[in-house]
């Protein structure tokens, strides 16, 4: 979305020049006519959006539908066969790996934490490895991020000693520690106990209303309407409809989407 819908303020973007063929109108991330198979199946076809900085774009869709696969191609844990996808203006297929993967973090609906390692060490390693930092650096940034995440307190503990919730937030707090641009988020709740979806979308919320730029797989329409700038409707690798959460709800354009939400919303007062 260019337009910002839901009055989070204003955003300074970072300056840049014409050489590198950015431009300071750059949107945060670019997906053009994204195409993807595997094999002979046909995935994604031709995905076409653009993510402002501090836009929380929601995606739902059918199982099947590319979600998934749409995330990967984003931080290039799956190639795509057409298209380009572009961070700040630039092609991802031409960045370095590791350093999309810093600019771009991603959560997972598994929780894959490091079992032999605390949850500080958990959120250390990154910044001792990909960033170099000094022990004593890593561990206070490590902190401050657990804090972030109201996690302060089981620092020391061990991954088997946590919730499915905590695990869940150490995870975002490691993505976190990385200073990312962008945050992917694959269906972050969907393998928790229902008591425990709450704490970690609150913890989306908030990263949302601080302006972080989410890209956030998920069937909670509760966090979509509280929080999302637009949210994309998928349906057999093809955006069907796409637009600010209200209007999804309230006046959808195509049938297909209003029979989905009403679907999910049925499927979430149940649960
Ligand atoms: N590694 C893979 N190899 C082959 N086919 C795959 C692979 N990953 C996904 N697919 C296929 O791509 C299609 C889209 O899968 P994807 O996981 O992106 O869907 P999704 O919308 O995330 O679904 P769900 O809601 O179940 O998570 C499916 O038909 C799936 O079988
Ligand atoms: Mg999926």
């Amino acid at each position: 979305m260019s337009e910002r819908t839901d009055g989070r303020g204003d955003v300074s973007e970072p300056s840049s020049t014409a050489e590198d063929g950015r431009s300071a109108g750059d949107p945060l991330l670019r997906v053009e006519n994204l195409q993807k198979s595997y094999g002979d199946e046909t995935v994604l076809r031709g995905i076409d959006f653009d993510l402002d900085r501090r836009d929380v774009e929601v995606i739902i869709g059918p199982s099947g539908s590319g979600k998934s696969t749409m995330l990967r191609c984003v931080n290039r844990l799956t190639e795509f066969q057409g298209g380009t996808i572009s961070l700040d203006g630039e092609s991802v297929m031409a960045m370095n790996e590791n350093e999309l993967r810093r600019r771009v973090g991603m959560v997972f609906q598994d929780i894959n934490l490091f079992a032999h390692l605390t949850a500080l060490e958990n959120v250390t390693l990154g910044l001792r490895k990909v960033l170099d930092m000094s022990k004593g650096d890593a561990e206070d940034k490590a902190m401050s991020q657990l804090e972030r995440v109201g996690l302060a307190p089981q620092a020391a503990s061990y991954p088997a000693e946590l919730s499915g919730g905590q695990k869940q937030r150490v995870g975002i707090a490691r993505a976190l520690a990385m200073d990312p641009e962008l945050l992917l988020f694959d269906e972050p709740t969907s393998a928790l106990d229902p008591e425990l979806v709450g704490e970690v979308l609150e913890v989306m919320r908030d990263l949302a209303d601080g302006g972080m730029t989410m890209l956030v797989v998920t069937h909670e329409m509760g966090f979509a309407r509280r929080a999302a700038s637009s949210l994309m409707f998928l349906d057999e690798g093809k955006i069907v409809e796409r637009g600010p959460p209200e209007q999804l709800f309230d006046s959808p354009e195509r049938d297909r989407t209003r029979e989905f939400l009403a679907r999910l919303t049925t499927i979430s007062e149940e649960a």
